[in-house]
């Protein structure tokens, strides 16, 4: 029988169509309603077993902990890449741990992040690391776990993790977790300004709580979802929405000029991608003829990168699958 040593995941960033955010709750966590869209930025994860040579003892490692056995990091991000962790602290370490700890199986593995999805950006890179690692981890060591399993785990690491493994487009509700899919027929076509700068998820929620101390409760808006539903990107440009805006453009405030540049451009819809700081901007797809989105997608490209305001400018289509094993 061969034995797999090595397995590569690849998972896809995710852009928020509208993120909805509630009050704090008591558990400091804010109740959302979060439109998920899964995009072709993807990270690929891979777990190699630390010693090939050396049999995982019966009933797996000695404990979880030991499970963990070293992380690597490449990929051209420019200076986002000096920004992954490269300890036990980072998700998809953790990811590693925390199976372990629940199936009581599993040999020691190091873990290699191909890194395309932008760090502290507000794509859920660190969360798409944590779902492939999940899924990368349960097939080397066999052990065959059911997806709801899985995205059990997931939740227990974050919020954005169960999104991950699923991608496509879905509503997320709870903190997020609690995963809804919704269909489109068409496929979108993005602009992603990525920032010099990161910005944690926890101090643009606190400065939400700043700004906004009477949030409503959260609820799906309508015309987004007729417009996902019926393909058709100008609605859907014209109906992008993200309450932690204003707290990202409040820590951030080069964001706005970042936003006005690319809607100056022409692009049908621009956002702050979840938490940010990466600037989102919707240039067209659905039925659309190729020629007309591809002009669109290059002004805004030239005037983005002509902008002097961004790291990185990159393209990418939505939606797309979640987490597959390579
Ligand atoms: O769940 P995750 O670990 O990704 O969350 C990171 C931080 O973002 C949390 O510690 C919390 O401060 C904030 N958060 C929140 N409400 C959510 C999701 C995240 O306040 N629904």
């Amino acid at each position: 029988m061969t034995v797999n040593t090595t397995v590569t995941v690849r998972v896809p960033a995710k852009v928020n169509l509208q993120l909805a955010v509630g009050p704090r709750r008591e558990d400091g966590f804010h109740d959302l309603v979060n439109v998920f869209h899964a995009v072709s930025l993807f990270d690929e994860v891979t777990v190699q077993a630390a010693s090939s040579r050396r049999p995982s003892p019966p009933g797996g490692v000695g404990s979880a902990a030991e499970a963990f056995a070293g992380l690597t990091a490449g990929g051209a991000l420019g200076s986002h890449l000096s920004r992954v962790p490269l300890d036990g602290s980072n998700l998809a370490a953790r990811a590693v741990t925390l199976l372990a700890e629940r199936t009581g199986r599993g040999l020691p593995v190091t873990v290699h992040l191909d890194k395309n999805i932008p760090v502290a950006g507000g794509m859920a890179g660190g969360s798409a690391d944590a779902a492939a690692a999940l899924l990368a981890c349960d097939r080397l060591w066999g052990c065959g776990l059911p997806l709801e399993e899985l995205l059990g785990y997931a939740a227990d690491l974050g919020s954005d993790v169960p999104f991950a493994l699923l991608g496509a487009t879905a509503v997320g509700m709870g903190r997020g977790e609690v995963l809804r899919p919704m269909t489109s027929p068409g496929r979108f076509r993005w602009v992603f300004a990525l920032s010099p700068h990161g910005l944690s998820t926890a101090s643009v929620f606190a400065e939400y709580d700043r700004i906004r101390p009477d949030a409503p409760e959260p609820l799906l808006d309508r015309g987004l979802a007729d417009a996902l539903a019926g393909g058709d990107p100008a609605a859907l440009g014209a109906a992008l929405t993200n309450d932690l805006q204003e707290a990202a453009l409040s820590l951030l405030p080069e964001l706005e000029r970042t936003l006005k540049t690319g809607a100056g451009a022409g692009a049908l819809g621009s956002l702050v991608s979840g938490s940010g700081p990466t600037c989102a901007f919707l240039v067209g797809g659905g039925a659309e003829r190729e020629s007309v989105v591809a002009e669109r997608e290059a002004a805004v490209v030239a005037a983005l990168e002509g902008s002097g305001l961004c790291e990185q400018v990159v393209t990418a289509y939505g939606d797309v699958p979640g987490a597959a094993v390579l």
